[in-house]
């Protein structure tokens, strides 16, 4: 198996994860901090290896992200892709893996960045385009520099669930895209990627 050896952090369902597995993506570490979490579960089923990070086993959020990057070191991974991880990475992480960390977020930043909600925001804001994007990770929160984007348009009716459906299906498309991008500029060879999108 070619390509870079991912981390994959996440604490939700896990559907980007399931898509660059699937893909044929080198998935060498999927990191929680929710054990009970969609991609944990998927991580176990298919023997991946997976580190528990829950914050209550660590004093404070700077202990928790140094034993999650320590073991990220540990395990060799190439690239640490964020996927859905509901925590923000501090020093420890930031540093350890500056321009080789990337993460994914729904909406077209620099809108609707900063939260959770984002898809509700854009939502709300009445916007008739939004969409995903995959940047760098840098210590300002979904403010560094942006590697590949697609927009979605917000269509009659949408409400969240709906349109969130949609963001993600361009969400697995562009993933495995900046992946393959930041892993040739890092000097890597390019995985082949299929043109099949899993929700
Ligand atoms: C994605 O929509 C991503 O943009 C956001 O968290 C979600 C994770 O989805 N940061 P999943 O767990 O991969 O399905």
């Amino acid at each position: 198996m070619t390509g870079p050896r991912l981390g994959v952090l996440s604490s939700g369902k896990g559907s980007n994860l399931r898509n660059l597995f699937l893909r044929g993506y080198r998935v060498s570490a999927v990191g929680t901090n929710r054990p009970s979490c969609g991609a944990a579960a998927f991580a176990r089923q298919q023997g991946l290896r997976l580190g528990e990070f829950s914050q209550r086993r660590y004093p404070s959020s700077l202990a928790r992200d140094e034993a999650l990057s320590s073991w990220l070191l540990q395990v060799g991974v190439d690239v640490v892709v964020n996927a859905g991880y509901d925590r923000i990475l501090g020093e420890p992480m930031t540093k350890a893996f500056a321009g080789r960390m990337l993460n994914i977020h729904p909406s077209l930043l620099p809108s609707f960045g900063g939260g959770m909600d984002a898809v509700e925001r854009a939502l709300q804001h009445g916007v008739k385009i939004t969409g995903c994007t995959v940047h760098l990770v840098t210590k300002a929160v979904d403010a560094g520099p942006i590697l590949v984007q697609a927009a979605v348009p917000v269509l009659p009716g949408d409400d969240t669930q709906r349109l969130l459906q949609r963001i993600q299906a361009e969400e697995h498309r562009i993933l495995p895209q900046a992946i393959d991008l930041l892993w040739a500029r890092l000097g890597g060879s390019p995985q082949i990627v299929q043109e099949t999108t899993v929700v």
